[in-house]
């Protein structure tokens, strides 16, 4: 039977753009499940094709998001598509192949998640319960518990939200924080009763469940077998009931019968999980419930260890009592943070990485990935990304190992072959391939390799990789290939020795494959391969040398540059100095951005800039911003500083050169124009990250006003001007 695999990583919140954390979690996913997509099961003494379905969703309900949505006054619904928007950029820069990317706020995560509801409340795990419940009394509003902070009642950590403590994992309720205060408005909130819906967790029945859930062999890693136990009490009494409604006004689906009572975000974002891949099925005509009743089917998700306590209690739990078919092959692979330099990540010590800015400086998606399988393995650890080690790492092994093959012998086949490899190979080649591929026991390393990449443990199935890629370039330094090549002689040497090298060279792409897909798309297009199979690095059937002797390749062109370590400066360090060109400051008068202004003509309009084309424009992405606030700058009788949303989820700081024409009052709340891919300039008050667009007339003394632009109504922030 092939194993049918439904996948998925932890779905972000629609309130931000993706951080580098998320793209750890999906790159560790998606070369799992490249991986497994290149495995074949024996169906009938035939090998079939593995079948995975990979999915993703934004998690889209809840009241930060409705907040968030109230103050850009847009619907929700409209806020959490501008997040969606952005999220394939990041997606398809890292290679990250989501089979389907949905949505919590759809019409199937409502039915899916109203239909567990009803089951569990069949199966008597519903009950009602008059609570007092924290209210705002400034804002006149009953709270979430993400809007609650206080100290975690559990580990004492201060600054922990309603819900659970990021520092020690624990779930509670938000009445048991200590000091609990109001993040709108810091007010202490008082207790209000209302009537909410729980899910029994303290049933016996769940207790029951899951400890033996928890304790099935290769479930779960050790160390989460180990914390949930000690959630799980003795015999179940440390398990209490779980508040599932909120009150209006809430975004979110509203619980059936229940008029006024939403679900809690966390009742319907897993069922999101299948809410996507229900989608999947009806775009690709499978048949979703069929799938699921298939005891083929396997359901893994992949999250970071903060969410743990939803995934391992509730989420098993709600599945179970829902008569999800499958439960039984339900798998939680936990992952750590990413840290850098032993640190949690924080942008204003300027330790954080922007996935996006690494894309735009130019560095290669497949350098991340690498470095981070590298780190990676199957425990739930912190893994930790240094420049140096990042620079050392992949400069080392992918190019200093891996390219290093093919730059060494690929030229001599095209130049002295015509392209064609050696159609046979001598013993001592034989033997070199046979050295590379097979352990000293005569284990074939690709199966170990194999089964590294199907436990997780990437780093250790890299560092095997590695010793391949050491053994082939052991055998390219013996035999010297561009000595072989001065002498005629030779010549069948010099076929021999490069037909092996590329032969490994082959090998070691298909086994980095799930880790470098870009790559490996590459060389099978040198290599005249339609794609890598991994049944194609079996040495004991011979594959490996089979179908690559005697073939004809393509003309090697060079696959990966070295990590440039002054990358890695602009990934962290505080950006450059301003240069008076690029200051948003002194150019914001410019209508040529980032050039100097031409002499006036006797028209008495600046001289016209050198015609561009249209791909020159397209470079410089412009869009709309709103002014969400504007101050003057301490020390500076020019500069304003505006604070800007471009529909990011996040505030941008930009300075501008208006002081003489606008007062910062007069400008809050309006729109207007932003170069927003400017590279960030370090000016003396601070960073500028991005220009305003304003009109100035060539001769300043003449008309020294400066205007910013005003899009015209119906324009919204982040919106694109083209
Ligand atoms: O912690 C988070 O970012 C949540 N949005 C994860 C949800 S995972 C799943 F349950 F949807
Ligand atoms: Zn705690």
């Amino acid at each position: 039977m092939t194993r049918k695999l439904f996948v998925t990583t932890a779905l972000p919140y629609a309130n931000a753009a993706f951080h580098i954390g998320h793209m750890m979690e999906y790159i560790q996913a998606d070369i799992w499940v490249r991986f497994q997509r290149m495995q074949r099961d024996e169906v009938d003494g035939q090998l079939a094709p593995r079948t995975v379905h990979f999915v993703g969703a934004d998690d889209t309900h809840g009241t930060p998001i409705m907040i968030a949505a109230e103050k850009e006054g847009i619907t929700p619904q409209a806020f959490v598509a501008k997040i969606a928007a952005g999220r394939a950029q990041y997606l398809d820069g890292f290679h990250i192949a989501f089979d389907n990317w949905y949505s919590t706020d759809s019409p199937e995560n409502v039915e899916l998640s109203q239909g567990i509801y009803r089951k569990l409340r069949d199966a008597g795990l519903i009950q009602t319960k008059i609570v007092p419940r924290f209210y705002d009394p400034v804002k006149g509003m009953f709270l979430a518990d993400r809007n609650i902070k206080g100290e975690c009642p559990v580990c004492h950590a201060k600054d922990q939200y309603g819900d659970n403590c990021e520092v020690c994992g624990a779930a509670y309720q938000p009445t048991e924080l200590i000091n609990p205060f109001s993040v709108f408005t810091n007010a202490t909130p008082i207790l209000k009763d209302s009537e909410q819906y729980f899910f029994k967790l303290s049933d016996p029945r769940c207790y029951e469940f899951l400890k033996e859930w928890l304790n099935t062999p290769g479930r779960l890693q050790p160390e989460m077998v180990n914390k949930v136990s000690e959630w799980l009490g003795e015999s179940g009494e440390k398990l209490a009931d779980w508040d599932i409604s909120r009150d209006a006004p809430y975004f979110g689906i509203p619980i059936p019968d229940a008029p006024g009572k939403f679900f809690y975000v966390w009742l319907d974002a897993p069922v999101g999980y299948l809410a996507s891949l229900k989608n999947y099925c009806e775009k690709q005509g499978i048949d979703f419930n069929e799938l699921l009743n298939d005891p083929a089917t396997e359901q893994i998700h992949f999250i970071g260890k903060d969410i743990v306590s939803f995934h391992l209690l509730f989420w098993p739990a709600m599945l179970k009592f829902a008569g999800h078919p499958v439960i039984d092959k339900l798998k939680v692979n936990v992952h750590g943070h990413l840290t850098v330099n032993n640190e949690k990540m924080s942008k204003s010590r300027g330790t954080g990485i922007s996935p996006l800015r690494y894309l735009n400086l130019g560095m290669n998606p497949e350098w991340l990935r690498y470095y981070i399988a590298f780190k990676l393995n199957s425990k739930v650890e912190d893994l930790d990304f240094t420049g140096e080690d990042f620079v050392a790492r992949v400069n080392s092994d992918l190019i200093g190992k891996y390219v290093n093959i093919a730059s060494r012998c690929a030229g001599f086949i095209a130049k002295k072959f015509d392209g064609k490899l050696a159609a046979s190979l001598s013993d001592g080649a034989q033997g070199w391939i046979k050295r590379a591929l097979v352990t000293a026991d005569g284990v074939e390393r690709q199966a170990s390799i194999a089964a590294n990449f199907e436990a997780r443990e990437f780093g250790k199935a890299l560092r095997e990789i590695m010793e391949i890629a050491d053994i082939t370039n052991q055998y390219v330094d013996e035999n010297k290939p561009w000595i072989l090549a001065k002498d005629e002689a030779k010549i069948a040497e010099l076929h021999d020795v490069c037909t092996a090298a590329l032969i490994l060279f082959r090998q070691l792409t298909t086994l980095l494959s799930p880790v470098l897909p870009g790559v490996a798309a590459n060389v099978a297009k040198f290599l005249n391969d339609e794609k890598l199979v991994w049944a194609d690095t079996d040495v004991a059937s011979g594959a490996v040398s089979q179908a690559m002797l005697g073939r004809t390749i393509g003309a090697y062109s060079h696959l990966m540059t070295r990590v440039d370590a002054k990358m890695i400066e602009e990934l962290f360090d505080a950006p450059p100095a301003a240069t008076p060109a690029a200051t948003a400051a002194s150019t914001t008068a410019s209508t040529t951005i980032g050039t100097a202004a031409a002499p006036a003509p006797a028209t008495g309009i600046e001289e016209l800039a050198p015609e561009i084309k249209i791909d020159d424009f397209v470079k410089i992405d412009l869009r709309i911003a709103k002014i969400v606030n504007c101050e003057h700058v301490d020390g500076s009788d020019k500069l304003l500083r505006l604070t800007l949303d471009v529909g990011e989820g996040r505030h941008r700081n930009v300075f501008s050169g208006i002081k003489s024409m606008y007062k910062p009052e007069d400008l809050v709340g309006k729109l207007t124009v932003l170069v927003a891919n400017l590279a960030p300039r370090k000016m003396k008050f601070g960073v500028s990250e991005g220009m305003v667009l304003a009109a100035s007339a060539a001769d300043e003394k003449a008309n020294p006003g400066i205007y910013i632009l005003n899009p015209w109504p119906g324009a919204e922030p982040g919106m694109r001007i083209r």
